[in-house]
């Protein structure tokens, strides 16, 4: 596939008016995408847990314009009030995706989200809200074109996605889900997310994420101005080297449910993500003492009872609790018991791995 695949067909017999809906998660980077090049194309390749419990709901309602002009003509309401500081980055989107989306210009539309999530969990919504969104507009282009495959409209939202926000792309399908052309992976690509395609022992497939809200705030440094850093950063080179090695050796932690080298991999990617903020010119820390905190009790608490549970981090101060089914209740209680003191108010959120986004409105089967 090249991004030419993606140019939707002219078409002259838009609806007039409509209203499309899908609800779509967000995801945990277990290889982590840091560095990007022009175009959302990633440095290295990542790999990521689809998760469940947090998402975004997006009801997209559009209406043909009498006079299309030049700019894209949208409103944005997030949790049903207007949100206008989200309105330079849609245009950045609507942008992007143009070339794609050919209708773009010629509807008004209405575009309202809702995140699972407390608004303030310092939580990025941009993954799942990206993917969202995507799914809308090209179920908007699949109303026109109902022969439209499934692997097709897939991928283009992926891709689409990926437009809006990198790890966006992650955010459509489940349940492990790969991005960025690796030599170990023959359909990797950088353009769009693709479920992973080896084998997945089952101790991989029930796996839970508790997030650890250790701060709810707005991050000192965006995502986007991190990925930014990884230019001339002095260890970019070896850096990306790791990630493709990474992916490579996932592949039979993955077969072999090798739960030991599983917690080396992904604990060693949250920490490299961290030292490369920590490297860059400018450099600055997202980890506060109580991520410190909570990181040393999870290896004092897996030493003394041998249970695999690890962590992994985000561009942030919040810490991701990662074990597998069989161990839940030992972990919820020693999250309960231990870790849920370093969480700002104790507050901390139960997700688990999900099977991607859903369409809500056309209900499917309609
Ligand atoms: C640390 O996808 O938020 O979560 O492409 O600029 O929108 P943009 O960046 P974004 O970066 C995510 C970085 C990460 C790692 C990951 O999810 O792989």
């Amino acid at each position: 596939m090249t991004e030419n695949d993606f140019v939707a067909p002219e078409e002259v017999s838009y609806p007039d008016s409509g209203t499309v809906a899908w609800k779509a998660p967000s995801n945990i980077a277990l290889v982590k995408y840091w560095g990007k090049l022009p175009n959302q194309i990633p440095a290295n390749p990542s790999i990521s847990f689809t998760l469940d419990a947090c998402a975004t709901r997006t009801i997209l309602e559009f209406q043909k314009l009498e006079k299309p002009g030049d700019q894209f003509s949208f409103e944005f309401f997030f949790e049903g009030k207007p949100k206008p500081d989200f309105i330079p980055k849609l245009n950045v989107f609507f942008e992007r995706v143009a070339p794609y989306l050919p209708f773009l210009r010629q509807f008004h539309f209405k575009i309202d989200s809702l995140n699972s999530f407390p608004h303030s969990s310092g939580i990025a919504s941009s993954a799942s809200g990206m993917a969202a969104l995507s799914l809308c507009l090209l179920e908007i282009e699949r109303q026109l074109n109902p022969e439209m495959d499934a692997l097709y409209f897939e991928q283009k939202s992926s891709f689409l996605a990926r437009l809006g926000s990198g790890s966006a792309c992650r955010s459509i399908a489940g349940d492990l889900i790969q991005w960025g052309k690796t030599p170990s992976i023959d359909k990797s690509t950088d353009l769009y997310g693709i479920r992973y395609p080896f084998e997945v022992h089952r101790d991989f497939k029930n796996y839970h994420d508790t997030i650890l809200l250790v701060h709810k705030g707005q991050k000192m440094v965006s995502s986007t101005e991190g990925h930014g850093l990884m230019q001339g950063h002095p260890f970019a080179g070896q850096r990306f080297q790791q990630a493709h090695k990474n992916l490579e050796r996932l592949q039979e932690v993955f077969g072999i449910g090798d739960l030991e080298e599983f917690i080396k991999i992904v604990e060693s990617e949250a920490l490299t993500l961290h030292a490369m903020m920590m490297t860059s010119q400018p450099y600055f820390v997202l980890m506060l003492p109580n991520t410190l905190e909570i990181i040393q009790r999870i290896w004092q608490f897996r030493k003394e009872t041998g249970i695999p549970l690890c962590f992994t981090l985000d561009a942030g101060a919040n810490v991701h609790v990662l074990y597998p089914q069989s161990v839940k209740e030992r972990c919820i209680q020693f999250i309960q018991d231990e870790l849920v003191a370093y969480c700002e108010n104790g507050h901390y959120i139960c997700d688990r791995i999900g099977q991607g986004a859903r369409r809500m409105f056309p209900q499917p089967n309609t």
